[in-house]
């Protein structure tokens, strides 16, 4: 008897949200895409905002008359992805224009899109202020936010340019706490395809 057996391929999109110049935050969405390669979770991808370079908000990208490549295949891949990180630092209480910038381009892509916050600072307090604004936004865009944090404290001093995280053992627990709700999701998700 044939015994096939068949992988399916978890998709992650990264969305590195801060265009700053010598932006901490980056350092976030390259650690967890190491970490989800280096535990074989899935295939992952980087949305770099900042490589993007979007105009400012003009119009939500099913009406817009011609929109550009970047944006097409932006929206594919966040489209095509299983389920979204976005990595935000926090700017005065909230989320980068950058990020709003693409939540509301967006709009059936997001739908039950399972999505998991990491926020960033360079305080104490690990952006945390920022989730309340961002889960309403994407709760209003009618992604399905999960319920999980990982916020960090002090990014620079956590984190070295490349995405290593300097404590790995610690850092790498609190990443396995995180992503397992996320694919918790997904697979919940996956269940629920024939419903409407
Ligand atoms: C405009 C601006 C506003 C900021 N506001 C806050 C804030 O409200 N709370 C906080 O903890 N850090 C705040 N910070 C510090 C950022 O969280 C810190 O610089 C972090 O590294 C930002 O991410 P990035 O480097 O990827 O842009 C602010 C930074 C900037 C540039």
């Amino acid at each position: 008897m044939l015994i096939l057996i068949v992988f399916i391929m978890v998709s992650i999109s990264i969305i590195s949200s801060s265009v700053r110049i010598g932006r901490r935050s980056h350092r976030v969405a390259l650690y967890f895409k190491k970490y989800i390669e280096q535990n074989q979770l899935g295939s992952v991808e980087i949305l770099d905002l900042q490589q993007y370079q979007f105009p400012v908000f003009e119009e939500r990208l099913r009406l817009q008359p011609n929109p550009s490549e970047k944006m097409l295949s932006f929206a594919n891949k966040i489209a095509a992805s299983d389920g979204v990180i976005i990595v935000t630092p926090e700017y005065n209480g909230g989320y980068p224009a950058s990020l709003k910038n693409v939540v509301d381009l967006l709009y059936n892509e997001w739908h039950r899109k399972p999505v998991a916050i990491s926020t960033v600072s360079d305080g104490i307090y690990g952006g945390t202020q920022v989730i309340t604004s961002l889960q309403f936004s994407l709760w209003k865009i009618r992604a399905w936010t999960v319920p999980a944090m990982f916020p960090v404290p002090s990014a620079d001093k956590v984190f070295d340019e490349k995405g290593n995280a300097l404590n790995k053992e610690k850092t790498d627990k609190r990443a396995a706490l995180f992503i397992k709700e996320l694919m918790w999701c997904i697979k919940a998700k996956s269940k629920m395809t024939e419903e409407q």
